[in-house]
Formats: C-alpha cells, structure tokens, sequence
C-alpha cells in the first residue's frame, strides 16, 4: 500500500509544546490526522505500536515515546438531534474541551458548564470521565465511536459499555491504550429544561462576589473559569496537569477511626454508600507539601492536589516528588495515593 497522501511523518519530535507538564521528552514517530479515513490509512500502512495523543494536559513524559504517536486532530461540532428539552451534538476527538464548553455556553445548551476550563481535547474527556464542581461528563455523555488501534474496526460505546466511575473508565481498564476515540456525543439541555448544580464548593459563593444573583448556563461557567483561574496554575505559565492524584475513597469505618485522630479531616461521600473520599489535597498538605520546592519541581501553593514543573524539570523529576509524597501520606495516614496523570 501506497503512504498516505498529505499525512507527515515526523521523527524525533519534541513533545514540549503538546503537554501541559511542559516536558521536553522526545517522540521517536508521530503523525497527525483530521478524519478518520485518515487514521485508518495510518493504522493500516503502518506496522507500529500507536499510541495516541489528545491535548497532553493529562499525562507525565518520563522517557522518549516509541511506536508511531497519533496526534488526534479530528475537528467538528454537529447537532444531530434537536427536541424541544435537548440537543444531542456529535464532536470531533481533536476539539478543545473548553471551546466546546464555550461554543455550548454560546448557545445556552446546558450540562457541561461546571466543567469549564479544563484542559484538554474532548476525545480525551471520556477516558478519565472528567469531572468538576459536582458534574462529570457521564451526565450527558450519549455513546462514542473509538477505533481500535489493531484490529483497525470502529466500535460505538454507549453510556453503559464505558463503565464510567470516579475519574475513571474502560479505556482506563480492560481497553486501556486499544482505541482511539474519534468522536463523541453528548446530551445538552435547552433554555427551560437546564438544571443547574450550584452546590459544590464555591460557586454560589462566587457568583455572589461577581454580583450574579440568578444561576444561568453562563452564569455558572464564569464562575467556575474565576475559582479555576485562581487556584489552578496556567499551564501556559507553570507546566502542571491539574490533579496529579485522585482522592482517596475509602471504607467509611477506617474513615471513622481517622476522624478519632484527625477531627477537621475533610470527607465527602463517595458514590459508593460503602466509601467516603478524602481530598488527596489535605493528605498532601498535613505532610507538609504544600508550596514546597524541589529542583525544577514542586507542589502548587494555592492547591496541593497540583504538581508543578517550575522550568525545565524531567519527567523523572516529577514522579519522583509524586513518589515522595506518596511514601510521606502512607507513613503519615496509612493511604496509598493513586495517580489520576498517566504515565507514559
Ligand atoms: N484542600 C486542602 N488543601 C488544598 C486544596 C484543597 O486541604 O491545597 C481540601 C479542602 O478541604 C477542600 C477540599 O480539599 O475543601 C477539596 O478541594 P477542591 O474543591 O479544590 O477540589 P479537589 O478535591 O482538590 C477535585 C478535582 C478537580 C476539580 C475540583 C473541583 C480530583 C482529583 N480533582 O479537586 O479536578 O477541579 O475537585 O471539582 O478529583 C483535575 O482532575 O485535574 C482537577 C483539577
């Protein structure tokens, strides 16, 4: 078979523009697609292991990536049911989140503006199920079509088949690394029909500070870009990946006995009635990490759940002021904080 027309193969590229860690780590191969008949083409001229690339904002670079790295460059926002309560829209993989969240917000659709401003492409979105200020994508996700990356047969995953959990899903588990999400479909209210989740955390809070006083799609997603603006760093400033771990759900009675110890613990309830969730921030931030340094590294002052890349820091670096704190939070609690960033 001939080499795809107009697709460009290229060779030890730096990486260091297309993760938001900002770590210059090297990709042996990578090449770009904006169609699935392109990416099609790839899977079937090349004979590599691929790996696929969405916005980088969820992932840590700890060495040179091998095999063929796919760039998902697949554009597109479609509405493709429209009832009198709702728009079902169908999105390309390769679209920014937030422009998707804006270009919603726009239209007053509704259901995604508590998850403004995350990073990010929207194939990415379905893979740790992201999640913000009491919504996660689950609640208006409709199906998706992957590719799987050997066997090269598209596969649609409706809301059921992706097994959708706190920050986590099939392609965080049994499919993990198989497919490539090529697009997805979403479920957004209309003007009369939205349902507005105000609870969380500082959002009506805010929106009395920015002298809201009626909760509206856009009302919220303002609010919410002013909380993330001032606690979460720019990646365009300070290379970060948001959360580095997740919370800590755990058993509701080693819960208890902690709260014996620790009385201002913080816990919230987990989905699961058995389990309650820590912030992994306040773990963090008992151990004394908060705001701290180390060489080209360190833990965001204004939320602990962050680590940083303060200027030209490896991979290696990162993980291991992740390791470090994970050993300090065991020794200190007893809890084994788990990754939310995949490690490549
Ligand atoms: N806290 C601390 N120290 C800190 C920050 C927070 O003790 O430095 C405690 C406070 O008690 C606070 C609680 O942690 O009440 C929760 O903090 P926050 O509301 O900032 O959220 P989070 O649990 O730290 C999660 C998500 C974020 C998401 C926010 C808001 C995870 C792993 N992270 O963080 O998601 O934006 O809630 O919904 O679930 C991301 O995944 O990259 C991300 C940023």
């Amino acid at each position: 078979m001939s080499q795809p027309q107009q697709l460009v193969l290229k060779k030890n590229t730096s990486l260091k523009a297309l993760n938001t860690f900002g770590i210059d780590a090297k990709a042996e191969l990578m090449i770009a697609f904006k169609n699935e008949e392109d990416l099609y083409d790839i899977l079937d001229h090349y004979n590599h292991y691929f790996r696929v690339l969405g916005g980088g904002s969820n992932l840590l670079l700890t060495t040179v990536v091998d095999g063929l790295l796919l760039k998902n460059e697949i554009k597109g926002i479609q509405v493709i049911e429209n009832k009198p309560e709702y728009v079902v829209i169908d999105v390309g993989a390769g679209e920014n989140w937030h422009d998707l969240v804006l270009w919603a917000v726009k239209r007053d659709y509704g259901g995604i503006e508590n998850l403004s401003l995350i990073p990010g492409t929207v194939g990415a979105s379905p893979i740790q199920n992201i999640g913000a200020y009491g919504v996660e994508l689950k609640d208006t996700f409709v199906s998706l079509d992957a590719v799987n990356l050997e066997t090269t047969v598209r596969k649609e995953f409706k809301l059921k088949d992706c097994n959708f959990g706190y920050r986590d899903s099939i392609f965080k588990s049994a499919e993990k690394e198989n497919f490539c999400i090529t697009y997805i479909r979403l479920r957004l209210t209309k003007p009369g029909h939205h349902v507005y989740k105000t609870e969380y955390g500082d959002i009506k809070k805010t929106m009395a500070e920015m002298g809201i006083t009626k909760p509206s799609v856009k009302a919220i997603s303002d609010a919410v870009i002013q909380i993330r603006s001032s606690k979460l760093p720019n990646p365009t400033e300070i290379g970060n990946a948001g959360s580095f771990f997740k919370n800590s759900e755990l058993e509701r009675t080693f819960v208890a006995t902690l709260l014996g110890k620790y009385p201002a613990m913080p816990h919230f309830e987990a989905q699961n009635p058995e389990y309650q969730k820590i912030p992994a921030a306040w773990l963090i931030e008992q151990c004394g990490w908060k705001g701290q340094k180390i060489g080209n590294t360190g833990v965001h002052a204004q939320q602990a759940l962050v680590l940083v890349n303060h200027g030209n820091a490896t991979g290696v670096e990162v993980l291991d002021l992740a390791n470090k704190i994970i050993v300090s939070v065991q020794e200190m609690f007893g809890i084994t904080l788990q990754m939310e960033v995949n490690v490549w």
